[in-house]
């Protein structure tokens, strides 16, 4: 069985920093949220508006994936990352073109936006060299590693979108096509990179916290990734090109019926598990799984009945796939991959020779629950405001940060273990990760 650990993982630092820039993104966005929230109800493309999606979507999301995809890609293909020193020049170029861009957006500083996009877009690029190439000297290739690098494709797409997006801020080059253009973008960054990386991601995870992953059946896997891609890809070409509409619905119905196949996958892993215990990732992964399905079916109904982005429902829909769905999920992964690493870096060392903390001991069970439920009921009751128009959007903002400060609190509680003292407050020995009793236990 797999660990999240292997000799071609890159240093911890690569992943970390990452990581820590997605946390800080994060404390940032929700402490603003009772503010920022009500933006989602006074036009679609404001310039706040932009800068808090981009501040969640490219702080966060963005930066958490790309961590982790640099500490998973060289576990799921055997092969170490192509190069470490890139990865770590991919974080000083992602991060200046994010504060630039950010700040070119909410200053509406045009040169800003340009070079911070540009920047952003030079990032994307090393990250998918990195990915692809990693990919490319593999001795080993299966669905997962596919769902990385066809993920990091699609993000190559929409990061082109995305700059295209940006120059025409100023100079307006798009002229008709920016509404379709905008849809491209968002589509292909959601759908292509996100969710499929999301899935990858998952079902090796899942398989491993749950001692599951032989359950995987790789033929509707594979189903499931060619209804999503190619959904996604026949979608973004479809708003781009003069097609006939039922193009673009068909493509979204694949898009639905991929989620529908790795919804199935997940749940067979879990009616099998053999760890029978409850653990933390599963209440986080099945709300953001049930909602990508809402998510899709939503952005299907919308194409049906012919909705315009002035309408309710793609604000909603918007709102459920980025904070439903990408922020629920990474963090139930976050408390399993952050107290992995910590662990492996910390006590790994001392692990046989002295007593260490289980890996579910580094952080509170019961705030993190606490944390899930609060957040759950913020986003349902967020959907519910955009749906019927209400302005309430600074009460769900203010149970977003409920919902948050317990991740957080629980966050800072499993770092504080990086620092902790040599004499660990331990209650059991564990043995190293990599065992059948490390990461996954
Ligand atoms: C290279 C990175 C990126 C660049 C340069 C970029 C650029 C832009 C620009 C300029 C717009 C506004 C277009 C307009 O209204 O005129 C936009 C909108 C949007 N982008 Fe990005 N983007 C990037 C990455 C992402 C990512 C990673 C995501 C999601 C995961 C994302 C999601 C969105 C969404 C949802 C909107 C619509 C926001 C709204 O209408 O309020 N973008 N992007």
């Amino acid at each position: 069985m797999m660990s999240l650990d292997s000799r071609n993982a890159p240093s911890l630092d690569l992943p970390a920093r990452f990581m820590v820039l997605a946390i800080v993104s994060f404390a940032v966005a929700v402490g603003i949220s009772p503010w920022a929230l009500p933006l989602m109800q006074g036009g679609f493309n404001t310039f706040p508006l932009l800068a808090f999606v981009h501040l969640v979507t490219l702080g966060f999301i963005g930066a958490m994936i790309i961590g982790a995809s640099y500490q998973l890609v060289p576990v799921a293909l055997q092969a170490p990352l192509r190069s470490v020193r890139l990865g770590r020049a991919s974080f000083w170029i992602y991060l200046a073109g994010l504060v630039l861009f950010l700040t070119g957006l909410l200053r509406e500083w045009l040169p800003g936006l340009s070079i911070g996009g540009t920047l952003l877009g030079i990032g994307f690029t090393l990250y998918i060299a990195i990915v692809l190439g990693t990919l490319l000297r593999a001795p080993y290739r299966d669905a997962v590693g596919w769902h990385i690098a066809i993920g990091a494709v699609f993000s190559g797409v929409g990061m082109t979108y995305g700059v295209l997006l940006a120059f025409n801020k100023g100079s307006g080059f798009l002229g008709g096509q920016l509404l379709d253009v905008l849809a491209a973008h968002i589509v292909v960054m959601l759908s292509g990179w996100v969710a499929i990386t999301f899935i990858g991601v998952a079902y090796r995870l899942i398989g491993m916290f749950t001692l599951a992953e032989k359950h995987l059946q790789p033929r509707p896997m594979w189903a499931g990734l060619v209804l999503v891609a190619g959904g996604t890809a026949l979608l973004s070409l479809a708003l781009l090109a003069p097609w006939p509409w039922i193009v673009a619905q068909g493509a979204a119905a694949m898009i639905l019926a991929g989620f529908v196949v790795f919804a199935a996958q997940v749940r067979r892993m879990y009616r099998r598990r053999m760890r029978r215990t409850f653990d933390i990732h599963m209440p986080f992964a099945i709300a953001a799984n049930t909602m990508m399905i809402l998510s899709a079916a939503s952005l299907t109904v919308g194409l049906v009945l012919g909705m315009t982005p002035a309408d309710p429902l793609p604000m909603a829909t918007g709102w459920l796939a980025i904070f439903g769905v990408a922020l629920t999920a990474i963090q139930g992964f976050f408390y399993k991959i952050s107290t992995f690493l910590v662990w492996l870096k910390r006590y790994a060392p001392l692990a046989g020779r002295q007593s260490v903390p289980k890996l579910e001991e580094m952080y509170s069970k019961r705030v993190a629950l606490a944390g899930f439920w609060t957040w759950l009921t913020a986003i349902v009751g967020g959907w519910l405001m955009l749906i019927l128009g209400l302005d309430w959007l600074p009460l769900i903002g203010l149970a977003l940060i409920a919902g948050a400060s317990c991740f957080v609190v629980n966050v800072v509680t499993i770092a504080r273990h990086w620092f902790a003292p040599a004499e660990a407050p331990a209650s059991s020995v564990v043995r190293r990760p990599g065992t059948k009793g490390g990461m996954t236990q």
